[in-house]
């Protein structure tokens, strides 16, 4: 793996180095933040959490998708949800059609059932619930009582469930977002995003009173030209 997080490729899908390569240290890393963020919290059950960061191409997509395959690893019926209806990427990852997702469902009354919107994938236990259409209001569509249902109807459903949203710093989306999933995880790409933009993000999480569970650091290291990553729970 030697693609620089700067290298942007909009638009395009992410390395899903978790079924590619299980064995490698990145992937382990992956194990180690789902592990971290299972025992965030230990009053209450997390099912349903949302992956954002301050800025784009920081890694949300890449770090959903990647924790979504090790939960469903672990024997969990997973689904992601690629709540990105900006810059969506989750379709082109999983190499699934994009007709219908999450927008169908938030567009329709609840005639439409979750089901038709969500598509099986190569990861057993894993399926993954595309955007849908490219709407022109997604703050709109993500800050509506339907979108509350359709929340709670996964939350009956699957053993967990992840959000990828957009970042913080530019929409309201994830603000929306982060008041209706049980936690948040803010990717922060070391030594690429300033130090302004993840307070900026953090405080404006907080703003909505959005759980932060923790932060994934995600960078390349230059030097071993690889994938690196860890997990700081929200307290350090
Ligand atoms: N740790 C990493 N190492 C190498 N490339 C990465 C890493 N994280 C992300 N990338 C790459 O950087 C680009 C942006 O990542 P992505 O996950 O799509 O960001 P976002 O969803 O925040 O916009 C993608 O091409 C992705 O493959
Ligand atoms: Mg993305």
């Amino acid at each position: 793996m030697c693609a620089k997080v700067t290298k942007q490729q909009p638009l395009s899908g992410v390395q899903l180095v978790t079924i590619l390569e299980p064995t490698a240290t990145i992937s382990e890393q992956f194990r180690t933040i789902r592990t971290n963020i299972q025992f965030s919290q230990v009053a209450q059950k997390l099912t349903v959490i949302m992956i954002t960061s301050a800025k784009k191409s920081e890694g949300k997509s890449t770090v959903s998708a990647n924790l979504a395959v090790t939960w469903a690893n672990q024997g969990q019926s997973t689904l992601l949800v690629d709540a990105d209806l900006r810059r969506p990427t989750v379709h082109k990852t999983f190499q699934l059609s994009n007709q219908y997702g999450l927008t169908s469902l938030l567009t329709t009354d609840n005639t439409l059932d979750y089901t038709a919107t969500m598509q099986a994938t190569m990861v057993e236990n894993l399926y993954v619930m595309p955007s849908g259409p490219i709407p022109p209001n997604p703050s709109e569509l993500l800050n509506t009582s339907r979108m509350n249902q359709v929340i709670a109807d996964l939350k009956q459903n699957f053993d967990f469930v992840i959000f990828d949203v957009p970042p913080v710093g530019v929409v309201s989306d994830a603000q929306i977002m982060g008041t209706k999933v049980d936690g948040t995880v803010l990717v922060v790409p070391q030594g690429i995003a300033l130090k302004n933009s993840v307070v900026q993000a953090k405080a404006a999480l907080e703003n909505v009173h959005a759980k932060i569970l923790g932060v994934v650091m995600n960078r390349v290291n230059s030097t071993e030209d690889k994938y690196y990553g860890g997990y700081y729970g929200s307290d350090s």
